[in-house]
């Protein structure tokens, strides 16, 4: 018997997916189809999949022609799958010539002309597009453009700047098509608002597009006041649209994976959670209320929000200047303490101790698909690793999308209470 086998996402399934099935099917006698698992495709850096699993299993069992269906949840899977079930031919669409012949040494490998003018990625396309501005007082854009291509459904279009000038050079580094310095104007013809302007200009800036009903993307901290960003909050759900901090920490899966491991007892209870942060390292912005924020957000998704005391230390150089900070946060059973610094050696790290071991981040921290856990009484160490591509800015932009699609109009992976409290306790740190 011989047994063909053929892989795919088989997203919004077309007639191209059909015809290259039945084709697999026509070079064999038993034919099983791979279909690739959410988290595989999130992994693999691919974020816009309309379709779930199910549904795309379902599609794929609805021909009729795959005898067997399985899933593909990781990279070097197929070479395993050819040996399990004994393949002796594997069929992909010539949109991967090439890229499969180190399969040859197992099985034999057939590429097929894909059938022309359809494509999972030209059916999205077809859907509805949301128009992006950018809010900006720089030409540097954090790489979202760049960032904001591997989501569907959404288009960076519009720059606005209060420099003519800015938004000129903006426009034409990023290839926009158009650049504005009248807000009104800019913002009658975008859905969305991406706010990257210095900290004192921002929650203008938000207020306006939220009272023209625009979803917003910020920068974080929005504003330095707790009052002022419960109205904004408030205003975002009068106006029913998303207003979502770019905290890109929470949209980690290593770090959501991280918190979930400790709130399900990995190193027991929590005693300590120690941050160390350099302002110089940190790439969501250099201030010292654009780093500590992160810090502030680790702290609170992994102790709570019922932090009791908050003491800072800050020392300054002899022109007065900020140069280092250890704050610490007080919880009932535990303490956190956050070591911040500009200009001195910060040796970045997130370490999480619990009665029964200790969980580490090393390096840089916010930005991670690293950490390990050493539980006691356990002899090895236990590493977590998970692939993460980019500055973590598609991460977010997927899951706007998704609240968009859902019509929900507060994340659920940094709530607006979250949000409040961490300016709640720099207001503290800053008073
Ligand atoms: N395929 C094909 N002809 C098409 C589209 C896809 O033969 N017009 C084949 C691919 O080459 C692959 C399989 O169908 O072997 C599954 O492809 P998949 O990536 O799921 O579909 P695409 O439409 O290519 O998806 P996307 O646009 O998201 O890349």
């Amino acid at each position: 018997m011989k047994k063909v086998i053929t892989y795919g996402t088989f997203d919004l399934f077309h007639k191209g997916h059909y015809n290259i099935i039945k084709r697999a099917k026509a070079l064999g006698d038993y034919l099983i189809v791979g279909v690739t698992s959410e988290s595989f495709d999130i992994e693999r850096g691919k974020l816009n999949v309309r379709d779930s699993l199910i549904t795309r299993i379902e599609n794929v069992r609805k021909t009729g022609l795959a005898d067997e269906i399985i899933i593909e949840e990781y990279q070097g899977q197929k070479v395993s799958d050819i040996i399990k079930y004994d393949i002796d031919i594997l069929v992909v669409g010539s949109d991967w010539r090439g890229k499969f012949d180190y399969l040859k040494n197992y099985c034999d490998v057939i590429y097929l002309e894909r059938t022309k003018n359809i494509s999972s990625t030209k059916l999205r396309s077809e859907g509805i597009i949301f128009n992006i501005g950018v809010v900006t007082d720089s030409i540097e854009d954090n790489d979202f453009v760049q960032e904001s291509k591997y989501v569907s459904g959404i288009h960076v279009e519009r720059v606005f700047s209060e420099e003519q000038e800015v938004a000129q050079r903006f426009c034409d580094k990023y290839e926009l098509d158009s650049c504005w310095n009248d807000y009104g104007e800019f913002l009658s013809d975008v859905d969305i608002v991406y706010v990257k302007t210095g900290l004192n200009k921002r929650a203008e800036y938000i207020e306006t597009a939220l009272k023209h009903g625009k979803y917003v993307i910020s920068d974080s901290p929005m504003t330095l006041s707790s009052d002022r960003l419960r109205r904004l909050f408030e205003l975002a759900r009068e106006n029913n649209v998303v207003l979502i901090e770019r905290m890109t920490l929470v949209y980690l899966r290593a770090f959501n994976q991280l918190v979930w491991l400790v709130h399900s007892n990995l190193v027991g209870d929590l005693v300590s959670v120690k941050c160390s942060i350099s302002q110089d390292d940190f790439d969501g912005g250099r201030t010292f209320n654009e780093t500590v924020c992160t810090a502030i957000c680790a702290v609170l998704k992994l102790l709570g929000k019922n932090c009791q005391e908050v003491r800072t230390n800050a020392v300054r150089n002899h022109d007065g200047e900020f140069v280092y900070d250890m704050i610490s946060m007080k919880y009932e059973n535990a303490l956190a303490t956050i070591e911040i610094g500009t200009t001195v050696d910060i040796e970045n790290e997130l370490v999480i101790i619990g009665s029964n071991g200790r969980v580490t981040i090393p390096n840089d921290w916010w930005n991670t698909g690293y950490f390990e856990a050493n539980i006691s009484g356990k002899e090895f160490l236990k590493r977590y690793s998970f692939n993460f591509e980019g500055n973590g800015f598609r991460y977010l932009l997927q899951e706007l999308m998704i609240m968009i699609g859902d019509k929900r109009t507060e994340c659920t992976r940094l709530f607006y209470d979250e949000s409040v409290k961490i300016i709640e306790i720099l207001e503290r740190i800053n008073k």
